[in-house]
């Protein structure tokens, strides 16, 4: 229903007469903020306004308490532009709900139910230009007591002013610590309105107890001129006799504080069409308001995001660099030529480093494992997700296979190079089904000889159901040793004695003897083990 008298409303409309623009008046220039008054056109509670700060125009119309004009309900509102053709809604707003449309500019509104409020149509431009002069309507349409709709109208004729001169501050008031810029603008353009032909300068004052303080000129002769103690931070000038110029001169401030609240002044000084010399002037009041709690804690919330975020980074960085420095580190172990992983120098963790044994035959590149500073070592069996088979003959296992970074045996043949005189023990870790870690270290550890490579471990009492059963075992594979049978059925290559209680290069994922197998653990032989680690170093005892 409500829309329906919209569309009645739209079908009239009034003319009025039209407001000549105003001349401009010497030495008494405009506020920046002079307010055009509408020419009411019959005696209701509608208030239409128009209002014009430099280039940025608003119209509102306001129902001011309905329920004094004998309103019980309103209904809706709306703006709209008056033209040759019929009238163009610009905005409207029902109690309905209805969104309210716009075809320019943007629009706040409100409408009270009961009339007992406010209800109000705002619209604004910014940069607006004389394509908006005209005529508008804004009309209410309510129910009143006895429940008949009931229309009010009220008509604005709306004259922009000439811009300028003017002096203009963004942002208009001053907002205490949370303002972080602040300019004011002197303008003026439309000279041929205005009977100028040319500005020559134009000066921005500040005024404080009378006393009027020099903050900046810009002129034709001498450019910009920023005075000492302005504190102005940067600024900018345009003077052009060009008629659709504006002419300016723009400061700006950082981090205002209270003591840029006050009086601004600019002047201006040009000469009129018959060449003489003319100045006038424009004030501006710069208030201030104080922050609100939540506007404070907003900012505290944003410097907070701000610092949080910054530690990060710097956080970030350090470990990269952390990261890079180590791999110089590594790189810098394995040129100094060790000849076994016990030397090495590095925090704990793993590292592939390339040895240098004395037999001038070239490097070994060995894993090393700093399991404490000065305790390390020279890892040759390494398993941890079953990627590399190790169902494999003689040759391979002589060799060595896979990747320091993966799944690898070393090969017999590098592991005699590098443990060469001393003796030498043996650490094994290896973790569970379920990622239980253990750690196996018998102090006492050889290989023998090619091809046999018998093991000698001693010196940690596995019950016999551990490493400890193999020694003395020669190493047998599916080709080659006393006992290609158990490798067979081990599915490895192993120190097999009539097979074994250990069996750390069987089938990775195998439960069971020809699984990857350690007997001495509560489930050791149940459950194939998840991670095996092989690593020798010298002993501590000669
Ligand atoms: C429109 O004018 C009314 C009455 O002066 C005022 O309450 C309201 O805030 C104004 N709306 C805007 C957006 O300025
Ligand atoms: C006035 O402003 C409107 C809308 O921004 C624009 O389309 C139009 O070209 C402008 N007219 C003049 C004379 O600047
Ligand atoms: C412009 O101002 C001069 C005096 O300053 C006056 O003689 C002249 O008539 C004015 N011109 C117009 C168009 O108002
Ligand atoms: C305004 O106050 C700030 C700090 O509060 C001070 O640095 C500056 O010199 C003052 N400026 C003037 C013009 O008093
Ligand atoms: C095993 O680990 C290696 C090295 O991290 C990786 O390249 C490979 O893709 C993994 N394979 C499987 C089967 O997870
Ligand atoms: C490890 O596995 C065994 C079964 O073999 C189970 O009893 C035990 O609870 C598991 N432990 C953990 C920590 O999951």
């Amino acid at each position: 229903m409500a829309l329906g008298l919209f569309l009645v409303l739209a079908a009239f409309s009034v003319a009025t007469p039209i407001q000549e623009s105003r001349a401009f008046q010497p030495k008494s220039g405009p506020s920046a903020a002079s307010t055009i008054s509408s020419q009411p056109t019959s005696q209701t509670q509608l208030d239409f306004s128009s209002r014009q700060q430099g280039h940025d125009v608003s119209i509102n119309c306001t129902l001011r308490d309905a329920s004094t004009t004998g309103l019980s309900l309103v209904i809706g509102m709306a703006v709209s532009r008056i033209t040759d053709t019929g009238e163009l809604v610009l905005a409207s707003v029902t109690s309905l709900g209805s969104a309210p449309i716009t075809h320019t500019g943007a629009v706040t509104s409100s409408v009270s139910l009961d009339g007992r409020q406010d209800s109000y149509i705002n619209i604004e431009w910014s940069s607006a230009n004389s394509s908006l002069e005209g005529d508008y309507v804004c009309r209410v349409n309510g129910l009143d007591v006895n429940n008949s709709p009931v229309v009010l109208s009220q008509e604005l004729s709306l004259t922009l002013q000439e811009p300028g001169p003017g002096v203009r501050a963004t942002p208009e008031i001053l907002q205490l610590g949370l303002t972080k810029l602040l300019s004011i603008k002197c303008y003026i353009s439309g000279f041929a309105s205005n009977n100028i032909s040319e500005v020559t300068s134009i000066g921005l004052s500040y005024i404080h107890d009378g006393i009027d303080q020099l903050l900046i000129t810009h002129s034709v002769f001498e450019g910009t001129e920023i005075k000492p103690g302005s504190g102005v931070v940067s600024s900018t000038g345009h003077l052009s006799t060009a008629e659709d110029e504006e002419n300016f001169l723009e400061a700006t401030w950082q981090n205002p504080s209270l003591n840029r609240t006050g009086k601004y002044e600019c002047s201006f000084s040009g000469l009129d069409t018959s060449g003489h010399p003319v100045y006038f002037e424009s004030t501006l009041e710069l208030n201030h308001v104080e922050p609100s709690k939540e506007e404070l804690l907003q900012q505290l919330e944003d410097l907070r995001n701000k610092f949080e975020s910054l530690t990060q980074e710097k956080e970030d960085l350090r470990a990269e660099r952390d990261k890079i420095e180590l791999k110089i580190r590594v790189l810098e172990e394995s040129v100094k030529g060790h000849k076994i992983c016990d030397t090495v120098d590095l925090p704990v963790g793993k590292y592939p480093i390339k040895l240098f044994p004395d037999d001038g035959q070239g490097l070994v590149e060995v894993l090393c494992d700093v399991v404490s500073p000065g305790d390390v070592w020279t890892i040759f069996q390494k398993r941890f997700n079953g990627s590399e088979s190790f169902s494999r003959g003689f040759v391979a296992y002589d060799v060595g296979f896979g990747s320091v970074l993966g799944e690898h045996w070393l090969g017999f043949k590098q592991m005699k190079r590098i443990m060469t005189t001393g003796k030498y023990q043996i650490r094994v870790d290896i973790a569970d089904h379920n990622s239980t870690s253990y750690t196996r270290i018998y102090p006492q550890f050889s290989v023998g000889a090619f091809d046999g490579y018998t093991l000698t471990v001693d010196g940690y009492n596995d019950g016999g159901h551990g490493l400890s059963f193999s020694s003395g075992a020669e190493f047998s594979t599916l080709d080659h040793g006393p006992q290609p049978h158990c490798a067979a059925q081990d599915n490895g290559g192993w120190w097999y004695y009539n097979c074994a209680f250990t069996n750390l290069n069987g089938q990775w994922g195998h439960a069971g003897e020809s699984g990857i197998s350690w007997f001495e653990l509560p489930d050791g032989r149940i459950h194939p083990l998840t991670k095996t680690e092989m690593k020798f170093k010298k002993s501590s005892q000669p």
